[in-house]
């Protein structure tokens, strides 16, 4: 019987891992978490801080969890505005869970890294699996070091982790987290709200993204693979679609005709400049049938209807 803790439980990602693992396995079977309250009631929730090895050794041996999806980070753009914090959150609440996995109390872990982890010297296009990683960001070295621990723990002590570089993620359940690919989602709500959107990004900045329901598909794909179909222990390459603002922006007004976009770069294009434009993704196709659903015309009806019934 899998009992699961997902950590961040409240954040983009993890708002809707939960409502897919709740599903399949049963509400009592997927432990909520995160350091603030969830919005709803949530009778399997548990409010920890995962920088505390203790509080979250308690959790998981309160409720026997055996699988932990691991999603609390400080994302690009936001740690750039504190990076001794953004180190120290997003590495010690993965040497934490790593460590539950060392011990053998946990049986499997997700957690998630980033295209950030490439870098300026990264080839822009079809970046590979193991192409040049030189990352720019404190966000970005922190998932690079995080990989490397990941591949660490797997190698010395076995412990079985799992991990997807992610492209941008788009979604209409919960905020964005503050991160370089946020306005792609804040383009939406301006739009549906009739608002006119100052972009952050310049408007030919491609960058690859990914629909929500293909991020959670992916997650779920890997954390289910054989085992010893998985090549890769630090993290997958994992593509989608990849799109610039201004290609957005001509997706949407075929939908919301009225739409204005001014481009307004800030720092956030520095970071956005230093990342791939596209991914291969061949090795997580190969290994583990990996095949997205949404295309930018797919995400782009998709977030425009469910944001319509919103109103
Ligand atoms: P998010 O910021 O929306 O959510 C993170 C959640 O973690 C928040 O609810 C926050 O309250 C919680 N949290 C923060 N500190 C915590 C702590 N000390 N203990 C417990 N919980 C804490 O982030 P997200 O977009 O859902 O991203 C989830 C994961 O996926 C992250 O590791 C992120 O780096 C990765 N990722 C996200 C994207 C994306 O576009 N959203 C892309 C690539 C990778
Ligand atoms: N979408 C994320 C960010 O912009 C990438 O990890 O930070």
């Amino acid at each position: 019987m899998k009992k699961i803790l997902i950590i961040g439980s409240n954040g983009q990602l993890g708002t809707e891992l939960l409502t897919s693992l709740r599903d399949k396995y049963g509400s009592k079977n997927v432990i909520s978490s995160d350091i603030n309250d969830p919005s709803n009631k949530d009778a399997y929730f548990e409010k920890i801080d995962a920088r505390e090895a203790l509080s979250l050794t308690s959790i998981v041996e309160k409720y026997k969890i055996n699988h932990i999806y691991h999603l609390a980070a400080i994302l690009s753009a936001n740690g750039e505005l504190n990076p001794i914090l953004s180190w120290e959150l997003n590495m010690k609440t993965l040497l934490n869970v790593l460590e539950l996995g060392r011990k053998g109390i946990i049986e499997r872990i997700f957690w998630p890294s980033s295209i950030a982890v490439f870098g300026r010297d990264a080839p822009k296009d079809y970046t590979g699996q193991n192409a040049v990683t030189n990352p720019s960001t404190v966000y970005g070295i922190s998932k690079l070091a995080g990989e490397k621990w990941c591949q660490y723990y797997f190698e010395k002590f076995g412990v079985d982790v799992r991990s997807i570089r992610y492209p941008g993620l788009i979604s209409h359940k919960a905020q964005p987290g503050g991160g370089t690919t946020d306005y792609a989602i804040d383009i939406f709500f301006k739009a549906i709200s009739g608002k006119s959107y100052d972009c952050f990004l310049h408007e030919d900045t491609s960058l690859p993204m990914m629909y929500i329901d293909d991020a959670v598909k992916g997650a779920l794909m890997l954390m289910e693979a054989p085992s010893q179909k998985l090549s890769i222990r630090t993290s997958y390459n994992l593509n989608a679609t990849s799109f610039s603002p201004a290609e957005l922006t001509a997706e949407i007004k075929k939908h919301i005709d009225g739409l204005r976009v001014q481009y307004k770069p800030d720092y956030r294009q520095l970071i956005a400049e230093t990342w791939p434009r596209s991914i291969d993704d061949e090795s997580a196709r190969s290994d583990w049938g990996w095949k997205e659903a949404f295309g930018l015309p797919q995400i782009t009806s998709e977030m425009i209807s469910a944001l319509r019934m919103k109103k």
